[in-house]
């Protein structure tokens, strides 16, 4: 077996949740050593996920706003872009963020070690990489992540993506076909689309957007008919070589045929546990085939721990790291779990934020709840630009005025959405709300116009 090398706490995965977690436990004083297979850390957020998401999110914002001011004749000339320059940005931009991460482990003397991890049993993980290494462990933290789903029967071909593909932005694709109307889908989506893309998005589920209340996917699907093609409650019958597509609508059974330039294939994730060895050391599987955990993050084995999306939805970065936190704080004999409630964003066009319950888990609990709802036509700052297709709703507890969820919907919507998970993170009720000067002009000021509208509405 060769030399065996033996620390506290072994991480597997070098993503946000294992980043996060081997950081904290060194910090509190841990001899750790983090695992990775790929030479850059961050995994799938910073290297094929929300990272590059995000930054081409923001370029299209800017182009959008341009193309406003060159309709509107302020600005006279209609702006050009530069993708493989945009592409050589967003390398650098991950690199610098990877080196920085591993900089912070290299100055916490966290042990970083280049392979694959694989259990060999309750207590000895081999690493495979440029050499085999075997180390012995009091805790494991497996932090693996996730993969996408594939969906079979589907040719090889360069252009049919998965969103790692999409996120590499090779050429902009003339009639693209987005398959998944989930958060994936919807992000690639938009910037394709201001990039100049023709887009479909088809999608099997009858249902738009479940997850929020009618009203508010209503008003989304109004904002964006004419921009995207729905193709809802839709099935894929075939694709060929040359990304023919023919599918068929569920309930009437209409053909719709197309070619495509390209094709995104986003129906899901699904939790990485394979190759792990987690069979032989007999780790249990939950609903989603992900880890089976407790309440403090462990397995069925007790000294071995999972965090992240390879526990199963939701798959979400910013959960994964507050998870991160509080196992390290737990392992230490800190703290235990306990959230109220995790915020979603969803970064097209308009922007999504949502957080705590919506109107349907309301009235499934039984709560005696208001909502209340302000159109941004009611905010002078919506004015400016074409930012009034917007709204704020807020729900209360009629029994005892506390706020229990909200959706923002608009311009930068997620950066508002921090005072509402505030608020019901801190059990606020309505009068705090109201007790808060909200600036003049913002979009934030919404929030406080739709307390008011919740006085008026009760009384
Ligand atoms: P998703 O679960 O959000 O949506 C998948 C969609 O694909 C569903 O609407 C489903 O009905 C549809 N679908 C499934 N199989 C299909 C098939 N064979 N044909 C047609 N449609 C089919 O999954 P998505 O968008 O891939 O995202 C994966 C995970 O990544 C999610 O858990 C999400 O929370 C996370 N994520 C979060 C982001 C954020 O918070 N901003 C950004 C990107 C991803």
């Amino acid at each position: 077996m060769g030399k065996i090398i033996e620390t506290q706490i072994i991480v597997i995965g070098a993503g946000l949740a294992g980043y996060t977690v081997a950081s904290k436990c060194s910090l509190l004083g841990y001899k750790v050593i983090i695992v990775e297979k790929n030479k850059n850390f961050g995994g799938v957020c910073l290297n094929y996920g929300c990272i590059p998401s995000k930054y081409f999110i923001d370029i299209a914002k800017v182009l959008e706003k341009n193309k406003y001011l060159y309709e509107k004749n302020i600005l006279l000339n209609k702006i050009k872009f530069n993708l493989s320059n945009i592409n050589l940005l967003k390398k650098k931009i991950i690199k610098s963020i990877s080196l920085d991460m591993i900089k912070n482990f290299k100055n916490k003397n966290i042990l970083i070690l280049y392979g694959k991890a694989k259990f060999i049993n309750k207590n000895l993980i081999e690493i495979v990489g440029k050499k085999r290494k075997v180390i012995k462990f009091k805790f494991a933290i497996i932090a693996t992540g996730s993969v996408t789903k594939k969906i079979h029967n589907i040719p090889k071909h360069n252009n049919i993506w998965y969103s790692d593909d999409a996120l590499k932005f090779k050429f902009i694709p003339k009639k693209f076909l987005i398959i998944g109307i989930g958060v994936i889908g919807l992000e690639i989506a938009n910037f394709y689309k201001i990039m100049g893309s023709s887009i479909d998005i088809l999608d099997e589920s009858d249902l738009f957007m479940p997850f929020l209340d009618k009203d508010i996917s209503n008003y989304f699907y109004n904002l964006t008919k004419n921009k995207f093609n729905y193709l809802i409650n839709y099935k894929i019958l075939s694709i060929s070589d040359d990304l023919y597509v023919t599918s068929v609508n569920k309930s009437n059974g209409i053909l719709f045929k197309n070619y495509y330039d390209a094709i995104l294939i986003a129906v899901g994730r699904r939790p990485n546990v394979n190759n792990l060895g987690l069979k032989k050391i007999k780790v249990k599987f939950n609903k989603y085939k992900g880890i089976y955990i407790n309440e403090n993050f462990s397995t069925n084995i007790p000294h071995i721990y999972a965090i992240g999306d390879v526990i199963g939805l939701p798959m979400l970065a910013h959960k994964a790291i507050y998870q991160g936190k509080i196992l390290a704080g737990y392992l230490n004999g800190l703290c235990n779990i306990n959230w109220k409630t995790i915020p979603n964003i969803i970064y097209c066009n308009p922007e999504i934020a949502y957080v705590g319950l919506n109107e349907l888990e309301a009235k499934n609990l039984n709560i005696n709840y208001c909502s209340v709802t302000v159109p941004w036509r009611f905010i002078g700052r919506s004015y400016l630009f074409d930012y009034k297709y917007g709204l704020t709703k807020l729900i209360f507890n009629r029994n005892n005025n506390k706020i229990i969820g909200g959706v923002i919907l608009g311009f930068n919507s997620g950066e508002l959405l921090g005072e509402l998970s505030l608020a019901i993170e801190m059990g606020c009720n309505a009068e705090d709300l109201s007790l808060v000067i909200h600036s003049h002009p913002t979009f934030y000021e919404s929030i406080s116009i739709a307390v008011d509208m919740y006085f008026d509405a009760i009384n």
